[in-house]
């Protein structure tokens, strides 16, 4: 077995994955979305310190297992410098403490393997990973060969949804409430610019989308009435509707170019169901699979870690505790 842990940004998870039959043994996740909410947004800081409360607690639960383990895995990069040091810290006091092997686990990559757990791997396959620090389009040939074919120029998708939660007072975050007020809106209220829809590129951008929500916000609050609820279910299913219309006016130029056999997405914003509801339109349209995650294996989580541990376990992929380093970004 393999014991995996996630602490990339504000959710602390540990599981325990079975290296022969991917079964997951174990799993457990502490989100630290309240302690972040009033604050519209994660806080390094608090995530850190947090964390470093919330993964003995859920370690203290895997005793049992620890004679049966035969690696530690954690995820390194990217993610917030301060919160991955928590997890690889804690994965080095196990490898020296227990005498294990190592494994350093990509986060991108496992969420693309979220798909995957509990099952067999099924690659290639093109893959839109949505989340609150990343937009882009993977081509995954397989655990070694992944190649992003296309990013976002500034905010990512998840980012939006939460700074628009933020610029209507509902918390962090945004992805779920502005769904669920989209639900109750009229998406044909606003006309809000599709960003980058003249643009022959496949790339993405949401900046300027947050600010023209920003405006109609601003000329609501200053308007004779003020802004009421029916004026934020509007604005977040007028939001919501232009956000995902981006991400299919880009997807359907790259189905131009190449129809995919199999397609994914995957990530914490890959829950959204007017966002699925569209994709798998798209996907029927080319006859094209359409993989999800389930749900619960969406956000962050060490489960989808785990995963990709097996393969790289399997691969004799092992990293040195002196040579293991976290990084936000990966150049
Ligand atoms: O993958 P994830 O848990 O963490 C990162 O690695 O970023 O993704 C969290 C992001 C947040 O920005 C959150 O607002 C967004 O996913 N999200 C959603 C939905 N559920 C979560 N965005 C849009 N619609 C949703 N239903
Ligand atoms: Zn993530």
């Amino acid at each position: 077995m393999i014991l995996s842990i996630e602490s990339s940004c504000d959710d602390s998870s540990i599981s325990i994955t079975q290296i022969e039959t991917n079964k997951l043994i174990y799993h457990k996740k502490i989100s630290q979305e309240l302690q972040h909410s009033i604050y519209g947004g994660v806080v390094p800081e608090l995530a850190a310190r947090l964390h470093i409360e919330a993964l003995p607690k859920i370690l203290e639960e895997c005793k049992e297992y620890f004679p049966k383990l035969k690696a530690i895995a954690v995820t390194n990069a990217p993610g917030l410098s301060v919160t991955l040091t928590e997890g690889v810290t804690m994965a080095k006091a196990l490898v020296i403490s227990l005498n294990l092997p190592l494994i350093a686990v990509n986060h991108l990559k496992g969420h693309i393997y979220s798909l995957f757990i509990e099952k067999d791997e099924i690659l290639p396959m093109t893959v839109l990973l949505v989340s609150g620090g990343h937009t882009q389009i993977i081509q995954a040939n397989s655990l070694n060969d992944m190649k992003v074919i296309a990013s976002t120029m500034d905010d990512s998708f998840g980012e939006s949804f939460d700074k628009v939660s933020k610029m209507l007072g509902l918390g962090y975050p945004g992805g779920p409430v502005v769904q669920e007020y989209a639900l109750k809106g009229d998406d044909l209220r606003f006309v809000l610019p599709i960003p980058l829809s003249q643009s022959p590129k496949i790339e993405f951008s949401y900046s300027g989308l947050k600010n023209a929500v920003r405006m109609q916000i601003e000329k609501l609050e200053n308007s004779e009435f003020g802004m009421n609820e029916q004026d934020k279910y509007d604005i977040c299913a007028s939001f919501q509707k232009t956000a995902v219309l981006h991400i299919v006016q880009k997807l359907k130029k790259l189905f131009k170019q190449n129809i995919p056999k199999n397609f994914a997405i995957v990530g914490g914003a890959s829950a959204n169901i007017y966002l699925r509801a569209q994709l798998e339109e798209l996907c029927d349209k080319h006859n094209t699979n359409l993989y999800l995650s389930e749900l619960k294996y969406c956000s962050d989580n060490a489960a989808m870690i785990g995963r990709v541990a097996v393969e790289q376990y399997k691969q004799n992929d092992f990293i040195l505790i002196s040579d293991i380093d976290v990084q936000s970004r990966i150049k």
